[in-house]
């Protein structure tokens, strides 16, 4: 198992999940995907996680991103707890998840760490485009929840930045102005950026965002 970085070909395998079972490159075909494994079935915080991103599929859908969630416990386990995150959190699970209890996706994608916990994995998101190449990755740890509208964030951020020589600022959110990519000339902007921009420093140019 080697460290994933960003640009990597997200790692394929072949998984027995909820709704039976996944290749995964060939699950993802040409859409995007977010793999996100949680530490353990039966769990409160994974239990609000696997709610909130259940009641996400129409923003997941309308950026052409398929979700699959993996954790080491055995799919009878899951078919049981997702009764309960249908009950407790009001939606009903409209995703696969991973039953790994053997850890073969959690050890291809580094999720368990073990100084942390040797048994569960740890709350891991990677994000992959349509050329199965990883975007991004993030790692938090099982006492915090993660935030699924940062994640939607995150995508919008990538498929405009995928399309255009722009990059997105702090705290950015669809609709705002975002950054020209600083290998873009002064002169070349008006053309590429018919919009408009503003030339705060050399550095630092803003141009509304095009695609909208
Ligand atoms: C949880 O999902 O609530 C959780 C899981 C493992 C450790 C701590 C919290």
């Amino acid at each position: 198992m080697a460290t994933i970085r960003l640009g990597d070909i997200a790692p394929d395998f072949t998984a027995e999940t909820t709704e039976g079972t996944v290749h995964f490159h060939e699950w993802l075909g040409n859409s995007w995907g977010v793999l996100f494994s949680h530490p353990a079935d039966f769990t409160p915080v994974c239990t609000t996680e696997l709610g909130v991103t259940s009641k996400l599929k129409d923003e997941f859908a309308r950026r052409n991103t398929k979700v699959l969630a993996v954790s080491v416990d055995p799919l009878k386990s899951h078919q049981e707890w997702i009764k309960d995150i249908n009950e407790t959190q009001h939606t009903t699970v409209n995703f696969p998840i991973i039953a790994d209890a053997d850890r073969k996706v959690a050890t291809l994608y580094d999720m368990i760490h073990p100084n942390a916990n040797e048994t569960f994995t740890v709350r891991s998101v990677f994000i992959i485009g349509p050329d199965k190449k990883v975007k991004l990755t993030l790692t938090y740890p099982a006492s915090t929840g993660r935030n699924f509208f940062e994640i939607l964030r995150v995508i919008d951020s990538l498929q405009l930045t995928a399309n255009y020589s722009v990059a997105t600022p702090a705290n950015w959110e669809q609709g705002q102005d975002v950054v020209i990519a600083p290998a873009i000339k002064d002169e070349d902007i008006p053309s590429r950026f018919p919009k408009g921009h503003k030339r705060i420093k050399p550095y630092l140019r803003t141009t509304p965002q095009p695609n909208l």
